[in-house]
C-alpha cells in the first residue's frame, strides 16, 4: 500500500469562545477555553489515518506535558511517530485560536515546530517512489523547499498546502505536484489575477478551496467546480486540513483528481460538524456514506 508523510507542524490548540471577537486594545468575556490536539501538519495527518491512510508524522514537540499529549493522540489515530522528535529544552508549538461569531482567529507560536531539519541522508531514509508527501507552511521554509526539490529530483509526489500563506519561490512551485491554497492565501499568492485565469495557468496542480462555495481546479480542458455539502457548522477549524488529508489519501489510492477532490470535499464538509481542529474529522463510512447522498 502507498503511504502518505506529513512533514509539518505539531502543536496543541489553546481554544476560547466568545460571542464577540475583540478589536485591538478591547478586553472582552469569554465562554470556554479548551486544549485540544492542532498544527497543520498534525491535523492533516489524523485526517488522513482515520480515513485509513498508512501514515507517518515528521516533526518535532518539546518535552512538556503538550507533547506527550500530542503523541498519545497520535496514537489513538493510528499515525505513525518513529520519526516525530522530542526536543529537549524546548517547547511544544502552539495555536491561539479565538472562535466567534461563526469564525476563528488564529496566532501560531512555532517552538519545537521550528526544529524541523533533515540531511539528505535522513531524506534517503524516510521518502522513496511509494511515498505521497504533504506539506504546509509551519516549519522553516528552507525545509519546505529542500523536501521539494529531493522529490522532485525523484518523482515523489508532494501536496503543498501553502498556510498559513507566504510568498513561494517559483522554484518551490515548480517543485511541488499540487498547490492547495483557499481563496484568501491564493490572493495573497498571486494578487488579484482573476481565479479562471489563474486556475488555467496551472492545470491538475492549482487547487483552490474556497469554503461553502466549494473547491476549483483546471483540468486541462475545463473549469471544474466541486460543490461543498451542506453541514451543521460548529467549529471550521481543521476544515482545510481536513481536505488536504482526504486529498492525499484518494490520490495514493490512484484516484483522479476530480474523485479526490470530491472526497475531500465531503471529508472536509463533515469536519465542521465536531468542535476543534481534529474533533469532527469523519472516518472512512461517514465519508463513502455521506458520498452516496451527494
Ligand atoms: O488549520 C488549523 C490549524 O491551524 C489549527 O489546528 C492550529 O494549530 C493552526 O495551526
Amino acid at each position: 500500500m502507498n503511504r502518505i508523510v506529513v512533514i509539518g507542524s505539531v502543536s496543541m490548540d489553546l481554544v476560547v469562545t466568545t460571542a464577540k471577537r475583540p478589536h485591538a486594545g478591547e478586553t472582552v468575556i469569554g465562554q470556554t477555553f479548551q486544549t485540544v490536539p492542532g498544527g497543520k501538519g498534525a491535523n492533516q495527518a489524523v485526517a488522513a489515518a482515520r480515513l485509513g491512510a498508512q501514515v507517518e508524522i515528521v516533526g518535532c514537540i518539546g518535552s512538556d506535558e503538550f507533547g506527550q499529549r500530542i503523541n498519545q493522540n497520535f496514537e489513538q489515530n493510528g499515525v505513525g511517530t518513529s520519526h516525530l522528535q522530542t526536543i529537549d529544552d524546548e517547547v511544544t508549538g502552539t495555536a491561539h485560536i479565538v472562535l466567534a461569531e461563526g469564525d476563528n482567529s488564529i496566532v501560531v507560536v512555532q517552538s519545537a515546530n521550528k526544529q524541523v531539519r533533515f540531511t539528505e541522508t535522513e531524506l534517503d531514509q524516510l521518502l522513496d517512489e511509494h511515498t505521497l508527501v504533504l506539506l504546509q507552511l509551519e516549519i522553516p521554509m528552507e525545509t519546505v523547499e529542500q523536501v521539494s526539490a529531493y522529490c522532485r529530483s525523484r518523482n515523489i509526489p508532494v501536496l503543498l498546502n501553502p498556510a498559513p500563506s507566504q510568498a513561494l519561490t517559483d522554484t518551490l512551485f515548480e517543485n511541488v505536484t499540487y498547490v492547495t491554497p483557499n481563496e484568501h492565501e491564493c490572493r495573497d499568492l498571486f494578487g488579484d489575477i482573476p481565479l479562471e485565469d489563474l486556475l488555467r495557468r496551472y492545470p491538475n496542480k492549482l487547487i483552490v478551496t474556497e469554503g461553502v462555495n466549494g473547491v476549483r481546479f483546471f483540468d486541462g480542458e475545463m473549469i471544474q467546480h466541486i460543490p461543498a455539502i451542506s453541514a451543521n457548522v460548529v467549529d471550521t477549524t481543521g476544515a482545510g486540513d481536513t481536505f488536504n488529508g482526504a486529498l492525499a489519501v484518494s490520490l495514493v489510492e490512484g484516484n483522479q483528481l476530480q474523485e479526490a477532490a470530491r472526497f475531500a470535499v465531503v471529508a472536509s464538509g463533515l469536519s465542521v460538524e465536531g468542535f476543534g481542529a481534529q474533533g469532527g474529522m469523519p472516518k472512512r463510512d461517514d465519508v463513502t456514506r455521506r458520498l452516496e447522498r451527494v
